[in-house]
């Protein structure tokens, strides 16, 4: 990608969908050159389907299979299909609980990318901010990143920094990264969708600060 190109994005998620609600609502209002062609979500009921039907964006449930922190092989290939098929250039993953292998790794390459709730490598894995709060950090923040094999391991996208207050209980310091999210993740797909980056080792180069 070399200009600004208007990114056909699938978004992945388990959750609620509060950083999905903020992409599409960016993309709808022209403020970030991509529009959400499809959501996926491998938990039936899950808030993020319901907020994206809300909107009209097509929304699919992938029943995930017997495994739990990972798709089985059917699931993962229904999931591939279904995006190859919405012609997405990006997959996000905006709380997505499971774990994605080679085969989809490789069905999209370097264009997977996913948001963490601290500042990477700090905290990896689950419920970042409590890790934060109960290792006494007076930083903490989010993280997009690509995906790779591991977890919150890929290649650094972009970080914002959240302040860790006194008086904060896991859930307010959460919810205050989360605020941060719906910021950051918008500007990250900016970002990708201007084609600067490029990835040497662990850095990835955005041409932020040309
Ligand atoms: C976010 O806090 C993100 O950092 C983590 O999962 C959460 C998803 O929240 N990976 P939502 O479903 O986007 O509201």
């Amino acid at each position: 990608m070399s200009n600004t190109t208007r990114l056909r994005l699938g978004i992945l998620g388990s959750g609620k969908g509060s950083n999905m609600t903020a992409i599409a609502d960016a993309a709808a209002a022209g403020q970030i050159p991509a529009e959400v062609a499809l959501v996926l979500s491998d938990v039936a009921d899950a808030g993020i389907l319901a907020r994206a039907a809300k909107r009209g964006l097509p929304a699919q449930f992938i029943p995930p299979g017997k495994f739990r922190t990972k798709l089985d092989e059917e699931a993962e290939r229904a999931c591939i299909a279904a995006l190859q098929a919405a012609r997405v250039d990006l997959v996000v993953l905006a709380g997505f609980m499971r774990i994605l292998k080679g085969e989809f790794l490789r069905a999209f390459p370097q264009r997977v990318i996913n948001i963490h709730p601290s500042l990477l490598p700090s905290f990896p894995g689950l419920e970042a901010w409590r890790q934060a709060l109960d290792y006494g950090v007076k930083f903490t923040g989010c993280t997009v990143h690509f995906v790779d094999q591991g977890i919150d391991t890929g290649a650094i996208i972009a970080q914002q920094t959240v302040p860790v207050l006194d008086t904060d209980t896991p859930e307010s310091l959460h919810e205050r990264i989360q605020q941060a999210e719906r910021t950051l993740y918008p500007a990250a797909i900016t970002l990708l969708a201007g084609g600067k980056i490029s990835v040497r080792g662990r850095r990835a180069f955005t041409g932020a600060g040309d």
